[in-house]
């Protein structure tokens, strides 16, 4: 499994995404409830990033529709949205986040 870093720890908010491309794809980075979790950025629905949403409870919401995906697991708990969204494994060394893109869980 090949880890790539994705962002400083330490530029991570609470609760609030932060996009970032890695290797051309986007992903969202989230700390919440102080673990961090890496999901790709766009919305199995439509094309919309999810970055842009509100967390909560471990989950992150579409702005556009409302569908809101499992951090752990990519996958929605509401409607429109029904495919799940790849989420990656994240690992933390020092202030680096890194996640592996080679191995959706
Ligand atoms: S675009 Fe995300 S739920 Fe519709």
């Amino acid at each position: 499994m090949t880890f790539v870093r994705a962002c400083g720890l330490s530029e991570l908010e609470e609760d609030t995404p932060k996009r970032v491309e890695l290797d051309g794809t986007p992903v969202s980075v989230v700390l919440t409830g102080g673990e961090v979790f890496a999901i790709n950025d766009i919305c199995s629905h439509a094309n919309v990033s999810l970055a842009e949403g509100e967390v909560d409870d471990c989950h992150i919401e579409c702005w556009l529709h409302g569908s809101r995906f499992d951090l752990r697991s990519g996958k929605p708990d509401a409607l429109p949205a029904t495919r799940p969204v790849p989420v990656y494994p994240v690992k933390i060394e020092g202030d680096d986040v890194l996640v592996s893109l080679t191995q959706e869980s």
